[in-house]
């Protein structure tokens, strides 16, 4: 079966983005172990914010994975050759269709709204956090509306010199 990754730099107050989505507070001098982990992984999921604001920095930079994005507003018909937009039962998909699939595993992108619905329904199994050395006072939390206790069982944790911290967590399933 896929694993399903969280890979997700937060400030240390635990804020993903600022109030307005913006991510440029981000240390991006260097590659913190992402290349391995792409490597690791051939599908992605997102909200549909998330994917709006990669959108803004030009074109979808994902073309060699399988990205679905989730949204509430099927009206709104936007799947594409790479993207596959995810109206409804998104749990259900999930454990039907993209857990089952063979191949590398799923990286979950964010934000918190998709976080939560994967959280509460048991679905991760392994957090990357890198914790970027600023605290930015508010903005969009990481974790938001989590409904039960996660245990999360610490692998290893990486400091940089440049004070980011990144932990590699597995979570068991309860
Ligand atoms: N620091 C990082 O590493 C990192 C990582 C990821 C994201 N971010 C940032 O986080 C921000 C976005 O986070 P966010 O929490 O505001 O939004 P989000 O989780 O990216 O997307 C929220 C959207 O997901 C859809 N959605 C929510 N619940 C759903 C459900 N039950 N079923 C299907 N679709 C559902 C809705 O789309 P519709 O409105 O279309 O219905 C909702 O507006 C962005 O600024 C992004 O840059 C940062």
């Amino acid at each position: 079966m896929k694993k399903i990754k969280l890979f997700i730099a937060s400030s240390l107050d635990g804020y993903i983005a600022r109030d307005n989505g913006s991510i440029d507070w981000l240390v991006t001098d260097g590659d913190y172990g992402f290349s391995q982990f792409y490597d690791s992984i051939d599908t992605i999921i997102m909200g549909r914010k998330t994917y709006d604001k990669v959108l803004e920095s030009g074109k979808y930079p994902h073309t060699d994975k399988k990205s679905y994005v989730l949204s509430q507003n099927p009206r709104v018909r936007r799947s594409s050759q790479h993207v596959e937009f995810i109206y409804a039962d998104v749990i259900v998909f999930i454990k039907k269709h993209l857990i089952q699939s063979k191949g590398k595993d799923i990286w979950l992108v964010g934000g918190s709204d998709i976080i939560s619905i994967f959280l509460n329904a048991d679905l991760v199994d392994e957090v990357i956090l890198s914790i970027h050395p600023i605290i930015l006072a508010k903005g969009i939390p990481l974790f938001k509306n989590i409904q039960r206790q996660v245990i999360l069982k610490l692998l290893k944790s990486i400091p940089f010199d440049n004070g980011l911290i990144q932990m590699h967590y597995h979570i068991d399933h309860q």
